[in-house]
């Protein structure tokens, strides 16, 4: 069970400062957004090498972008030690993802709430890790949208028929009255973006959605 805090919105004057809030989590999740893909801009790399720089754990980019085919390795030369890509905007998500593994990060694949997943359950070896979108991307703070569990579970269950050791990410909505939906369903990795920073202890709102998530563990 894995614990990702995104830092989209946390204090991004005090970065380092908040990157330490989150040392007892598993990775930081840097969403990338570029105002193309999703109606939001958020940093690109610049902010990627820095969270890279003092982050006390490694960086999980999710790239919110159109054209990753173009930018996601620039992503693993910045220091991500995972990144993660969106279905609906490469062009080919294998090459792509190969190429990430080639240069030593972890591919993710991120299908949106009604991307089917399907399509992509026969090349899960590409992939270390599937995200499954719990809100539409381009905000924090949108509630969890619960009818994507069926789609987590469908990961999973292909994943241990294949033997496969894939990763299956929540992101959107994750908090600690949603996360124990979301493990049951079969998702080991959490995002969860307000539920930690905007708690009064991050560190402790941490501790809390582990101790959630190992409870559901099967
Ligand atoms: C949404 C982003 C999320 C976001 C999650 O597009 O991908 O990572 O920061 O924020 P919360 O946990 O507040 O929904
Ligand atoms: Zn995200």
């Amino acid at each position: 069970m894995l614990i990702s805090p995104s830092i989209l919105n946390s204090d991004i004057g005090r970065l380092a400062e908040e990157l330490d809030k989150i040392s007892g989590a598993d990775w930081a999740h840097v969403d990338v957004m570029d105002n193309h893909f999703v109606p939001n801009l958020s940093w690109g790399l610049p902010v990627v090498e820095a969270a890279k720089r003092y982050s006390p754990v490694p960086i999980d980019a999710h790239l919110m972008i159109t054209d990753p085919d173009r930018w996601a390795p620039a992503y693993v030369e910045a220091g991500a030690a995972s990144v993660t890509f969106h279905a609906e905007a490469a062009a080919a998500p294998i090459r792509l993802a190969r190429e990430i593994r080639g240069m030593g990060a972890r591919a993710g694949l991120a299908v949106n709430p009604a991307t089917p997943v399907t399509p992509y359950l026969e090349l899960l070896d590409e992939f270390d890790m599937i995200l499954c979108m719990t809100v539409e991307p381009g905000f924090g703070g949108q509630p969890f949208i619960e009818q994507v569990m069926p789609k987590v579970t469908q990961v999973r269950e292909a994943a241990d028929k294949k033997g496969l050791q894939t990763w299956v990410q929540v992101d959107g909505g994750v908090s600690a009255s949603t996360i124990e939906m979301a493990a049951r369903a079969g998702a080991n990795n959490f995002v969860a973006g307000s539920a930690v920073y905007k708690a009064d202890d991050a560190g402790e709102a941490v501790a809390e959605l582990r101790r959630l998530a190992e409870g559901c563990r099967h």
